[in-house]
């Protein structure tokens, strides 16, 4: 059954099984526009955790809270808090983050286009001095062979060569934690489950931990172990993948099921108990 979050006192960060503590969060855009209204959630380590919600539910504004991308964004973070690892990193510079081992891929796949594959690749390990980085370019074509073939300017890259592209180079940054927007839009639905597939063999292959935002929600709800489903800035519903894919709203509002899209709001049961006040 889905349950509301322990009405507990017990600090997330006491808790080394979870990586990833986003507590009662805030967001602002340009100091007035609020986005996130308290939005709190758990990762856990060595998991992938789905995100998923509608069109401007505030699904990417979660990511960029995390990696502190928001401040190129004129974004602010004006309440609550996130504990990476046990300590807080909530307006952290984001390339501390990255060091500390999170890396967010991009809506929209955001490689650099004038620059070659390998040249991608290797702007992934910027913060890395470490003599491990070209085993893990071999490692990342094996993953994916048919980067390794494509010697041109990665704006000529299909647009399922340039996601491969944009996780392979999250890969090079050996993070604890990827943060992925959206990895299957503008994906053939074969092409879809190819990506996803490598998405399941990297969380197995190294343990690394896995924030997975979608709205192809059948595909992350097979990958994940936990998943949150979010409207308008808030997390309305949690539970195991298993639960969300066998849960009847979830089915009708995000598995294929017809009629009209009702909101989560106004159905009592999925009001969550607000968490860390
Ligand atoms: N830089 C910004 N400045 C002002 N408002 C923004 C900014 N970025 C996003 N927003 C607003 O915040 C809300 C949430 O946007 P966000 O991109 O986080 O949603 P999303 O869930 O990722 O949606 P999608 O599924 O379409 O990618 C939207 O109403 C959007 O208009
Ligand atoms: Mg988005």
């Amino acid at each position: 059954m889905l349950q509301a979050a322990p009405d507990t006192d017990k600090r997330p960060d006491d808790n080394s099984d979870i990586l990833l503590s986003v507590n009662n969060i805030e967001v602002v855009y340009n100091e007035y526009v609020l986005v996130l209204r308290g939005l709190s959630l758990d990762v856990e380590r060595g998991s992938i955790t789905a995100l998923l919600g509608a069109n401007g539910a505030g699904k990417s504004t979660t990511l960029k809270a995390i990696s502190g991308l928001l401040k190129s964004e004129d974004g602010e973070i004006t309440r609550g808090s996130i504990t990476f690892d046990g300590r807080t990193i909530s307006h952290q510079d984001p390339e501390r983050t990255v060091r500390e081992g999170i890396f967010q891929v991009m809506e929209g796949r955001r490689i650099i286009q004038d620059m070659t594959v390998l040249e991608n690749l290797k702007l992934g390990a910027f913060t890395r001095s470490d003599k491990g980085i070209k085993d893990d370019i071999d490692l990342v074509y094996s993953y994916f062979p048919r980067l390794r073939e494509r010697k041109g300017l990665a704006g000529y890259l299909s647009g399922g060569e340039q996601q491969m592209l944009a996780i392979g180079r999250a890969m090079m940054a050996r993070p604890k934690l990827i943060l992925m927007d959206e990895p299957s839009m503008g994906l053939s639905p074969l092409l879809v489950k190819e990506v996803f597939g490598i998405i399941k063999k990297l969380n197995e292959d190294f343990g690394v931990t896995i924030l997975l935002v979608e709205q192809n929600a059948a595909m992350a709800l097979n990958c994940a172990k936990h998943g949150y489903i979010m409207e308008n800035g808030k997390i309305v519903l949690d539970g195991t993948a298993e639960e969300l894919r066998e849960n009847e709203d979830i089915k009708e509002f995000y598995l294929g099921g017809g009629g009209e899209r009702k909101s989560f709001k106004n159905i009592k049961s999925f009001k969550r108990r607000k968490r860390w006040l």
